[in-house]
């Protein structure tokens, strides 16, 4: 981090999970706390940066001076993200997008012996917010994402990175005892010209330590 690092600049974060309604009382989601977005969000504020940052359903609370939008699904997300991305200069997705949404959300509870509707639900595919923010073609910001795997970390999140079409992506390991719902991380960055270990810490000292990274890339 650093007081002034990100000064004028404007920072579009995405975090947490999102929730795909299935009727007015079920969801999918998925394990995200919003810790790593919500510290990242905090970092660039300290750091001088005007930050907005999209959030799922989390229960944390919003940094000083941040800007906090609340969506709830993947849609909800990539609408607020659009809207804002050609004014941002960096844009940072840490948000865990649920992958799948139900084909339709059913406006009553829906019953155990519903047949089909809920054994036999059907699931469409979500927008991939990050893979659209990294194909705009007109003020398109500095685009981060992340990669979150089990095996292979660097070989998955490389593949990631030019799928994508990023600038630079954080990869971390995930599994029974790291990464989700915890308050450490460890962080590789990937980009075209090679990689850079950020090592473990908290998402905080990680944060911090990633914005001056992407800090050095866009002056
Ligand atoms: O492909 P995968 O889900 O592993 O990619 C993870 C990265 O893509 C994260 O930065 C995540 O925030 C972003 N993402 C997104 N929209 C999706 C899925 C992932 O922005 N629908």
């Amino acid at each position: 981090g650093g007081p002034g690092l990100l000064a004028g600049k404007t920072v579009l974060i995405t975090a947490g999970p999102t929730r795909e309604a299935v009727d007015p009382v079920r969801y999918l989601s998925n394990r995200s706390s919003g810790r790593m977005g919500f510290a990242i969000a905090e970092a660039a504020a300290r750091a001088g940066a005007k930050v907005l940052l999209v959030s799922g359903p989390v229960s944390l609370s919003t940094p000083p001076g941040v800007e906090r939008v609340d969506v709830e699904s993947a849609r909800q997300m990539q609408e607020a993200v659009m809207t804002l991305a050609p004014n941002a200069d960096v844009f940072i997705a840490a948000a865990a997008v649920a992958d799948y949404r139900p084909a339709e959300t059913a406006e009553r509870k829906l019953k155990k012996d519903s047949g089909d509707e809920l054994a036999g639900m059907k699931l469409v595919e979500n927008p991939d917010i990050l893979a659209g923010v990294a194909a705009m073609k007109k003020d398109r910001p500095f685009t981060v994402g992340f990669a979150a795997e089990t095996n292979d970390v660097e070989a998955n999140a490389r593949k990631k990175l030019e799928k994508k079409q990023l600038d630079l992506i954080a990869a971390n390991q995930v599994g029974a005892d790291r990464g989700f719902d915890r308050d450490d991380n460890e962080l590789l960055l990937l980009d075209a010209k090679g990689s850079t270990p950020l090592g473990a810490g908290s998402k905080r000292e990680l944060a911090g330590k990633l914005l001056a990274v992407i800090a050095d890339r866009i002056q």
